[in-house]
């Protein structure tokens, strides 16, 4: 099957990675690295970007602006990629594990407002492969309950609730540019807010504490240098053109799989509200439900062998990580995090920048998988795939 690869380079990126090697500035104070931020702070809505070296720091970055440090707790999704919780503990303070809602795949409001203690300062959402969490119901707690509203968007580029973009929501919205994301530069991150003096701060503690228009050597605050690359900017630029086209490929050959298969009553999608009015679709996301044919691991394992790329979900919430064996968390009820683990899948977003032929063969392939015949035989499980 004719599975498009990723990351995907042409000549544009060529072009703008020979400016970088052709000029004296390879590192930060390139102009392509304010041009990224800019261009890219404004297209998720946000008034300031804040580039960083991945969508790991740029997380602790926010955190510990906030002040929020040892004696505190923030709320995040049981599931998520490990930065998210990581991050809090880093900082010296809690993660506070919540449950999932059944097939958003998103931080359940409920379940959040459970979970407040005197000790939470803020909560952490993620929109899950992309598809934004209810941003209302969350805002409304945090302004009721007087916590800081942070967004991990590290999936969510372009993606938008009610017309209005990931990141632009909270205090501060954390991207990644990871290697395997919509918009990647092998490793990258950024911080969006609309907060001046947020955006200030963080410029500076991500600078070494430098203070923009003062002498270089001068440092105000304790600082670190988290600064991205001229190269990792050139080659951002250069995929940020094409980001939007590959949103509307995606967002077709989603809808066009999920119709094909809407009989398939075994196969529940991920939730979609009203006001999700766009999806990056980083990741197409589903649960199988009891009673199918067959279990997830032999759907996965089917998939496997016709050469759909699959991943059966994370292999844990993220409490069931070794590393919160160690260092201090409090976990919530979460069943149906756990249940996810067990019946959950996703495909990657490359998948779905296939041409038309194949979509039609993945949507027959998804078909046979979840279907009766053949499910008697044991299969062996496929090479291992990348978990993000
Ligand atoms: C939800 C989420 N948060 C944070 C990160 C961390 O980003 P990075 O790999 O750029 O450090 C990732 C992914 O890689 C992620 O998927």
């Amino acid at each position: 099957m004719q599975i498009p690869s990723w990351p995907q380079a042409g000549e544009r990126e060529a072009e703008l990675l020979r400016m970088v090697l052709e000029s004296p500035q390879w590192g930060g104070f390139h102009p392509f690295v304010t041009e990224f931020e800019q261009s890219f702070a404004t297209y998720q809505h946000a008034a300031f970007g804040i580039s960083a070296f991945n969508g790991t720091v740029t997380l602790e970055l926010a955190l510990t602006l906030l002040g929020i440090g040892p004696g505190d707790e923030v709320i995040v999704p049981a599931i998520s990629f490990i930065s998210t919780a990581t991050a809090v503990a880093r900082v010296g303070a809690v993660p506070v594990f919540v449950d999932i809602e059944e097939y958003s795949f998103n931080i359940d409001p409920e379940r959040v407002r459970e979970a407040i203690s005197s000790r939470t300062k803020a909560l952490l959402a993620v929109h899950f492969g992309g598809a934004m969490c209810n941003v209302d119901e969350l805002e409304a707690i945090c302004r009721q309950h007087s916590l800081f509203f942070i967004e991990d968007a590290a999936h969510a580029h372009g993606s938008e609730w009610n017309n209005r973009r990931a990141g632009s929501f909270g205090i501060a919205g954390s991207f990644s540019f990871q290697n395997g994301k919509v918009l990647c530069s092998g490793e990258g991150g950024m911080l969006v807010t609309s907060d001046e003096s947020f955006a200030e701060r963080a410029r500076s503690v991500a600078n070494c504490g430098r203070i923009a228009g003062r002498s270089f050597y001068e440092h105000h605050r304790l600082g670190t240098n988290f600064r991205l690359t001229a190269f990792q900017a050139a080659v951002l630029l250069a995929q940020f053109e094409d980001l939007n086209e590959q949103i509307d490929t995606r967002t077709a050959n989603a809808q066009f799989l999920k119709s094909e298969l809407s009989d398939r009553k075994e196969i529940v999608w991920q939730y979609k509200p009203e006001a999700i009015t766009r999806n990056s679709h980083y990741l197409l996301l589903g649960r199988l439900l009891p009673g199918a044919a067959v279990t997830r691991d032999e759907f996965h394992a089917r998939l496997g062998i016709a050469g759909v790329p699959c991943t059966p979900f994370y292999p844990h919430t993220l409490y069931q990580n070794p590393v919160f064996q160690e260092v201090a968390c409090r976990v919530m009820p979460c069943p149906v995090a756990e249940a996810c683990v067990r019946d959950a899948f996703w495909f990657p977003h490359r998948m779905l920048l296939a041409d038309e032929e194949t979509i039609s063969e993945i949507a027959k392939a998804i078909r046979s998988a979840v279907s009766k015949q053949g499910s008697e035989s044991r299969l062996s499980a496929p090479p291992a795939v990348s978990l993000r």
